[in-house]
Protein backbone atom coordinates (compact mmCIF):
# COMPACT_ATOMS: atom_id res chain seq x y z
CA UNK A 1 0.00 0.00 0.00
CA UNK A 2 1.16 3.27 -1.35
CA UNK A 3 1.00 5.90 1.61
CA UNK A 4 -0.45 9.47 0.58
CA UNK A 5 1.06 12.56 1.11
CA UNK A 6 -0.99 15.18 0.11
CA UNK A 7 -4.52 15.06 -1.23
CA UNK A 8 -5.86 17.86 -2.71
CA UNK A 9 -9.93 17.87 -3.28
CA UNK A 10 -11.92 20.11 -5.15
CA UNK A 11 -9.49 22.67 -4.36
CA UNK A 12 -11.83 26.03 -5.57
CA UNK A 13 -10.26 29.50 -5.23
CA UNK A 14 -12.79 32.11 -6.54
CA UNK A 15 -11.94 35.89 -6.66
CA UNK A 16 -13.14 39.12 -6.85
CA UNK A 17 -15.50 39.18 -9.82
CA UNK A 18 -16.30 35.62 -9.69
CA UNK A 19 -13.66 33.95 -11.45
CA UNK A 20 -12.41 30.55 -10.37
CA UNK A 21 -8.63 31.00 -11.13
CA UNK A 22 -8.05 27.31 -9.51
CA UNK A 23 -11.28 25.28 -10.21
CA UNK A 24 -11.63 22.12 -8.72
CA UNK A 25 -8.14 20.57 -8.35
CA UNK A 26 -8.18 16.97 -7.99
CA UNK A 27 -4.99 15.23 -7.13
CA UNK A 28 -3.10 13.12 -4.49
CA UNK A 29 0.83 12.52 -4.04
CA UNK A 30 2.47 9.29 -2.63
CA UNK A 31 5.50 8.86 -0.39
CA UNK A 32 8.78 9.46 -1.84
CA UNK A 33 7.09 10.54 -5.30
CA UNK A 34 8.07 13.60 -7.53
CA UNK A 35 5.18 15.39 -8.72
CA UNK A 36 5.37 18.20 -11.66
CA UNK A 37 2.32 20.74 -11.34
CA UNK A 38 3.02 21.47 -15.33
CA UNK A 39 0.79 24.68 -17.26
CA UNK A 40 1.46 27.83 -19.14
CA UNK A 41 1.24 31.07 -17.33
CA UNK A 42 -1.51 32.11 -15.56
CA UNK A 43 -2.88 28.53 -15.40
CA UNK A 44 -3.36 29.06 -11.60
CA UNK A 45 -0.12 26.61 -10.64
CA UNK A 46 1.38 29.12 -8.10
CA UNK A 47 -2.37 29.79 -6.15
CA UNK A 48 -2.64 25.95 -6.12
CA UNK A 49 0.55 26.12 -4.01
CA UNK A 50 -0.15 29.03 -1.92
CA UNK A 51 -3.09 27.30 -1.22
CA UNK A 52 -1.66 24.12 -0.17
CA UNK A 53 0.84 25.67 2.11
CA UNK A 54 -1.90 28.17 3.61
CA UNK A 55 -0.04 31.59 2.25
CA UNK A 56 -3.58 32.22 0.96
CA UNK A 57 -7.42 31.12 1.85
CA UNK A 58 -9.37 28.81 -0.20
CA UNK A 59 -12.21 29.00 -1.15
CA UNK A 60 -13.71 25.75 -1.31
CA UNK A 61 -12.28 21.99 -1.24
CA UNK A 62 -9.86 20.30 0.81
CA UNK A 63 -6.09 20.09 1.50
CA UNK A 64 -5.23 16.88 3.49
CA UNK A 65 -1.41 16.07 4.34
CA UNK A 66 -0.53 13.02 5.55
CA UNK A 67 -3.92 12.07 6.30
CA UNK A 68 -4.94 15.00 8.59
CA UNK A 69 -6.68 17.80 7.07
CA UNK A 70 -5.38 21.00 6.73
CA UNK A 71 -8.74 23.11 7.99
CA UNK A 72 -8.54 20.89 11.19
CA UNK A 73 -4.95 20.16 11.91
CA UNK A 74 -2.52 23.35 10.27
CA UNK A 75 -0.27 23.10 12.61
CA UNK A 76 0.44 19.62 12.10
CA UNK A 77 0.14 20.03 8.64
CA UNK A 78 2.76 23.18 8.36
CA UNK A 79 5.36 21.06 10.06
CA UNK A 80 5.04 18.18 7.40
CA UNK A 81 5.58 20.52 4.94
CA UNK A 82 8.62 22.49 3.89
CA UNK A 83 8.54 25.18 1.14
CA UNK A 84 9.82 27.48 -1.22
CA UNK A 85 7.03 29.71 -2.85
CA UNK A 86 8.18 33.41 -2.87
CA UNK A 87 11.82 33.55 -3.31
CA UNK A 88 13.86 32.37 0.49
CA UNK A 89 15.07 35.79 2.25
CA UNK A 90 18.65 35.03 4.02
CA UNK A 91 21.08 37.32 6.01
CA UNK A 92 23.82 38.39 3.16
CA UNK A 93 26.58 39.46 5.57
CA UNK A 94 25.85 35.78 7.25
CA UNK A 95 27.15 32.50 6.10
CA UNK A 96 24.93 30.08 4.42
CA UNK A 97 25.62 28.01 7.43
CA UNK A 98 25.40 31.10 10.15
CA UNK A 99 21.85 31.39 8.33
CA UNK A 100 20.75 27.91 8.51
CA UNK A 101 21.77 27.75 12.22
CA UNK A 102 19.64 31.10 13.09
CA UNK A 103 16.84 29.64 11.00
CA UNK A 104 16.78 26.40 13.15
CA UNK A 105 16.66 29.02 15.89
CA UNK A 106 13.29 30.01 15.35
CA UNK A 107 12.13 26.65 14.79
CA UNK A 108 10.49 25.36 17.66
CA UNK A 109 12.75 22.44 18.05
CA UNK A 110 16.45 22.52 18.14
CA UNK A 111 18.36 21.72 15.19
CA UNK A 112 21.67 19.74 16.17
CA UNK A 113 24.49 21.03 13.85
CA UNK A 114 24.15 17.45 12.54
CA UNK A 115 21.65 17.73 11.18
CA UNK A 116 22.39 21.15 9.33
CA UNK A 117 25.47 19.15 7.74
CA UNK A 118 23.32 16.58 6.42
CA UNK A 119 20.99 19.02 4.85
CA UNK A 120 24.01 20.82 3.15
CA UNK A 121 25.74 17.95 1.97
CA UNK A 122 22.22 16.80 0.85
CA UNK A 123 22.23 19.72 -1.62
CA UNK A 124 25.49 19.68 -2.17
CA UNK A 125 26.20 23.01 -0.65
CA UNK A 126 29.57 21.82 1.46
CA UNK A 127 32.10 24.15 0.06
CA UNK A 128 30.79 27.20 0.06
CA UNK A 129 28.74 26.95 3.04
CA UNK A 130 31.16 29.10 5.27
CA UNK A 131 31.18 31.83 2.92
CA UNK A 132 28.88 34.67 3.09
CA UNK A 133 25.47 34.63 1.43
CA UNK A 134 26.33 37.74 -0.34
CA UNK A 135 28.66 35.87 -2.48
CA UNK A 136 26.10 33.06 -3.83
CA UNK A 137 25.24 32.74 -6.96
CA UNK A 138 21.29 32.53 -7.93
CA UNK A 139 21.59 28.37 -7.93
CA UNK A 140 23.79 28.40 -4.75
CA UNK A 141 21.30 30.58 -2.44
CA UNK A 142 18.42 28.29 -4.28
CA UNK A 143 20.18 25.23 -2.36
CA UNK A 144 20.22 27.04 0.87
CA UNK A 145 16.69 27.78 0.46
CA UNK A 146 15.87 24.04 0.00
CA UNK A 147 18.30 22.85 2.58
CA UNK A 148 16.21 25.21 4.96
CA UNK A 149 12.85 23.88 3.78
CA UNK A 150 14.15 20.75 4.75
CA UNK A 151 15.69 20.98 7.42
CA UNK A 152 12.82 20.13 9.78
CA UNK A 153 12.33 16.84 8.25
CA UNK A 154 9.16 18.07 6.22
CA UNK A 155 7.30 14.96 4.44
CA UNK A 156 6.09 17.16 1.67
CA UNK A 157 8.96 19.59 0.13
CA UNK A 158 6.92 22.12 -2.38
CA UNK A 159 9.06 23.99 -4.67
CA UNK A 160 7.04 26.81 -7.33
CA UNK A 161 9.49 27.26 -10.31
CA UNK A 162 12.45 25.68 -9.08
CA UNK A 163 14.43 25.82 -12.29
CA UNK A 164 13.60 29.65 -12.91
CA UNK A 165 17.05 31.34 -13.82
CA UNK A 166 19.30 28.12 -13.09
CA UNK A 167 21.41 27.16 -15.98
CA UNK A 168 21.16 23.71 -17.41
CA UNK A 169 23.71 22.68 -14.76
CA UNK A 170 22.00 23.85 -11.90
CA UNK A 171 19.04 22.33 -13.29
CA UNK A 172 20.64 18.90 -13.62
CA UNK A 173 21.77 19.11 -10.15
CA UNK A 174 18.83 20.50 -8.75
CA UNK A 175 16.98 16.79 -10.58
CA UNK A 176 19.73 14.97 -8.67
CA UNK A 177 18.56 15.58 -5.58
CA UNK A 178 15.18 15.87 -5.65
CA UNK A 179 15.96 12.12 -6.53
CA UNK A 180 17.89 11.98 -3.51
CA UNK A 181 15.58 13.09 -0.90
CA UNK A 182 12.82 11.01 -3.10
CA UNK A 183 14.79 8.02 -2.04
CA UNK A 184 15.01 8.98 1.29
CA UNK A 185 10.96 8.73 1.52
CA UNK A 186 10.30 13.06 0.77
CA UNK A 187 7.77 14.33 -1.67
CA UNK A 188 8.46 16.86 -3.54
CA UNK A 189 5.97 19.21 -5.72
CA UNK A 190 7.32 21.22 -8.17
CA UNK A 191 5.71 23.32 -10.71
CA UNK A 192 6.89 24.48 -14.07
CA UNK A 193 5.78 25.93 -17.46
CA UNK A 194 8.65 24.02 -19.03
CA UNK A 195 7.68 20.55 -20.07
CA UNK A 196 10.89 18.66 -21.16
CA UNK A 197 12.12 20.04 -17.52
CA UNK A 198 9.19 18.43 -15.68
CA UNK A 199 9.21 15.25 -18.05
CA UNK A 200 13.11 14.26 -16.65
CA UNK A 201 11.98 15.58 -13.57
CA UNK A 202 9.27 14.05 -12.14
CA UNK A 203 7.04 10.73 -11.67
CA UNK A 204 4.29 12.39 -12.72
CA UNK A 205 2.59 15.79 -13.90
CA UNK A 206 -0.37 17.37 -13.03
CA UNK A 207 -1.38 19.21 -16.05
CA UNK A 208 -3.21 23.06 -15.71
CA UNK A 209 -4.89 25.04 -17.92
CA UNK A 210 -7.18 27.91 -16.84
CA UNK A 211 -7.54 27.02 -13.22
CA UNK A 212 -8.49 23.08 -14.41
CA UNK A 213 -6.51 19.96 -14.05
CA UNK A 214 -6.72 18.92 -17.64
CA UNK A 215 -4.76 15.46 -17.45
CA UNK A 216 -2.54 13.75 -14.83
CA UNK A 217 0.14 11.50 -16.87
CA UNK A 218 2.39 8.71 -15.73
CA UNK A 219 6.28 9.73 -17.18
CA UNK A 220 6.81 6.41 -17.31
CA UNK A 221 4.02 5.03 -18.74
CA UNK A 222 4.02 8.54 -21.68
CA UNK A 223 7.79 6.91 -22.41
CA UNK A 224 5.98 3.47 -22.87
CA UNK A 225 3.83 4.14 -24.87
CA UNK A 226 6.44 5.29 -27.20
CA UNK A 227 7.86 1.87 -27.81
CA UNK A 228 4.28 -0.06 -27.56
CA UNK A 229 0.83 0.99 -29.24
CA UNK A 230 0.25 4.95 -29.95
CA UNK A 231 2.77 6.97 -31.95
CA UNK A 232 3.15 10.68 -33.34
CA UNK A 233 3.37 10.68 -36.66
CA UNK A 234 3.95 13.90 -38.57
CA UNK A 235 2.84 13.19 -42.50
CA UNK A 236 3.53 15.62 -45.27
CA UNK A 237 1.88 15.81 -48.74
CA UNK A 238 2.33 17.74 -51.67
CA UNK A 239 1.36 21.59 -51.47
CA UNK A 240 -2.31 21.90 -52.19
CA UNK A 241 -3.48 18.29 -51.43
CA UNK A 242 -4.07 19.04 -47.91
CA UNK A 243 -8.09 18.89 -48.23
CA UNK A 244 -8.11 15.61 -49.67
CA UNK A 245 -5.74 14.38 -47.23
CA UNK A 246 -7.49 15.79 -44.51
CA UNK A 247 -10.37 13.71 -45.51
CA UNK A 248 -8.68 10.61 -46.03
CA UNK A 249 -7.49 10.63 -42.55
CA UNK A 250 -11.27 11.74 -41.41
CA UNK A 251 -11.68 8.04 -42.93
CA UNK A 252 -9.59 6.30 -40.95
CA UNK A 253 -10.72 5.26 -37.74
CA UNK A 254 -7.59 4.03 -36.49
CA UNK A 255 -6.09 7.79 -36.62
CA UNK A 256 -6.32 10.43 -34.96
CA UNK A 257 -5.42 14.00 -36.12
CA UNK A 258 -3.91 15.89 -33.06
CA UNK A 259 -2.99 18.96 -35.33
CA UNK A 260 -2.89 20.55 -38.62
CA UNK A 261 0.64 22.18 -38.90
CA UNK A 262 0.53 23.49 -42.19
CA UNK A 263 -2.06 23.00 -45.31
CA UNK A 264 -0.08 19.90 -46.05
CA UNK A 265 1.21 18.79 -42.85
CA UNK A 266 -0.63 16.50 -40.33
CA UNK A 267 0.72 15.64 -36.72
CA UNK A 268 -1.02 12.19 -36.51
CA UNK A 269 -1.65 9.83 -33.46
CA UNK A 270 -1.67 6.22 -34.60
CA UNK A 271 -0.40 2.85 -34.41
CA UNK A 272 2.89 1.59 -35.68
CA UNK A 273 0.82 -1.19 -37.81
CA UNK A 274 -1.52 1.62 -39.23
CA UNK A 275 1.22 3.16 -41.08
CA UNK A 276 1.24 1.23 -44.45
CA UNK A 277 -2.26 1.16 -44.47
CA UNK A 278 -2.45 5.08 -44.23
CA UNK A 279 -0.10 4.99 -47.11
CA UNK A 280 -2.29 2.07 -49.31
CA UNK A 281 -4.91 5.01 -49.05
CA UNK A 282 -3.43 7.85 -49.44
CA UNK A 283 -1.88 5.95 -52.78
CA UNK A 284 -5.06 4.74 -53.55
CA UNK A 285 -6.53 8.73 -53.37
CA UNK A 286 -3.92 9.60 -55.62
CA UNK A 287 -2.07 11.57 -53.09
CA UNK A 288 1.28 12.47 -53.43
CA UNK A 289 3.46 11.45 -50.00
CA UNK A 290 6.43 13.34 -49.56
CA UNK A 291 7.07 12.11 -45.90
CA UNK A 292 5.79 9.93 -42.81
CA UNK A 293 8.03 10.37 -40.10
CA UNK A 294 7.15 8.76 -36.49
CA UNK A 295 7.90 11.18 -33.42
CA UNK A 296 8.28 10.73 -30.08
CA UNK A 297 5.05 10.47 -28.01
CA UNK A 298 6.90 13.12 -25.51
CA UNK A 299 4.77 14.80 -22.58
CA UNK A 300 5.16 18.08 -25.01
CA UNK A 301 3.41 16.43 -27.69
CA UNK A 302 0.21 15.60 -24.89
CA UNK A 303 0.63 19.26 -23.24
CA UNK A 304 -0.05 20.78 -27.15
CA UNK A 305 -2.59 18.12 -27.73
CA UNK A 306 -4.58 18.66 -24.64
CA UNK A 307 -3.85 22.71 -24.59
CA UNK A 308 -3.87 24.16 -28.07
CA UNK A 309 -7.31 24.88 -28.88
CA UNK A 310 -6.38 24.74 -32.47
CA UNK A 311 -5.73 21.16 -31.55
CA UNK A 312 -9.15 20.46 -29.44
CA UNK A 313 -10.91 21.89 -32.29
CA UNK A 314 -9.33 19.45 -35.25
CA UNK A 315 -9.55 16.62 -32.69
CA UNK A 316 -13.50 17.33 -32.22
CA UNK A 317 -13.71 17.77 -36.04
CA UNK A 318 -11.80 14.94 -36.96
CA UNK A 319 -14.26 12.73 -34.78
N1 LIG B 1 -5.83 37.87 -6.27
C1 LIG B 1 -6.10 37.69 -7.54
N2 LIG B 1 -7.16 38.30 -8.12
C2 LIG B 1 -7.46 38.11 -9.40
N3 LIG B 1 -6.77 37.33 -10.23
C3 LIG B 1 -5.71 36.70 -9.74
C4 LIG B 1 -5.29 36.85 -8.38
N4 LIG B 1 -4.19 36.08 -8.18
C5 LIG B 1 -3.93 35.52 -9.36
N5 LIG B 1 -4.81 35.88 -10.31
C6 LIG B 1 -4.86 35.40 -11.71
O1 LIG B 1 -5.07 34.01 -11.67
C7 LIG B 1 -4.37 33.35 -12.69
C8 LIG B 1 -3.50 32.27 -12.12
O2 LIG B 1 -2.39 32.82 -11.47
P1 LIG B 1 -1.17 31.96 -10.92
O3 LIG B 1 -0.15 32.90 -10.44
O4 LIG B 1 -1.68 30.95 -9.97
O5 LIG B 1 -0.68 31.23 -12.23
P2 LIG B 1 0.65 30.38 -12.49
O6 LIG B 1 0.20 29.11 -13.10
O7 LIG B 1 1.45 30.30 -11.26
O8 LIG B 1 1.38 31.24 -13.59
P3 LIG B 1 2.95 31.53 -13.84
O9 LIG B 1 3.44 30.41 -14.70
O10 LIG B 1 2.94 32.81 -14.59
O11 LIG B 1 3.63 31.61 -12.50
C9 LIG B 1 -3.62 34.44 -13.43
O12 LIG B 1 -4.34 34.78 -14.57
C10 LIG B 1 -3.57 35.59 -12.45
O13 LIG B 1 -3.52 36.80 -13.12
MG1 LIG C 1 3.40 30.88 -10.79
Amino acid sequence: MSEIVLEVKNLTKQVQGGKKIVDEVNFQMKKGEILGLLGPNGAGKTTTIRMIVGLIKKTSGSVSINGKDLDENGQACKSDIGAIVENPTFYDYMSGYKNLQQYGRMAKERMTDERIREVVELVKLEDAIKDKVKKYSLGMKQRLGVAQAILHRPALLILDEPTNGLDPKGIRELRNYLRKLADEGISTLVSSHLLTEMQLMCDRVVIMEQGKVIDVSDISSLDNDNITDKLMVLLHVKKGQGQSSAEVIQRLESVNLVKREKENEFLLEMDYDQIPIMNREFVQSKIDVYGIESKRTSLEEKFLQLTSTEGKQLQKEAR
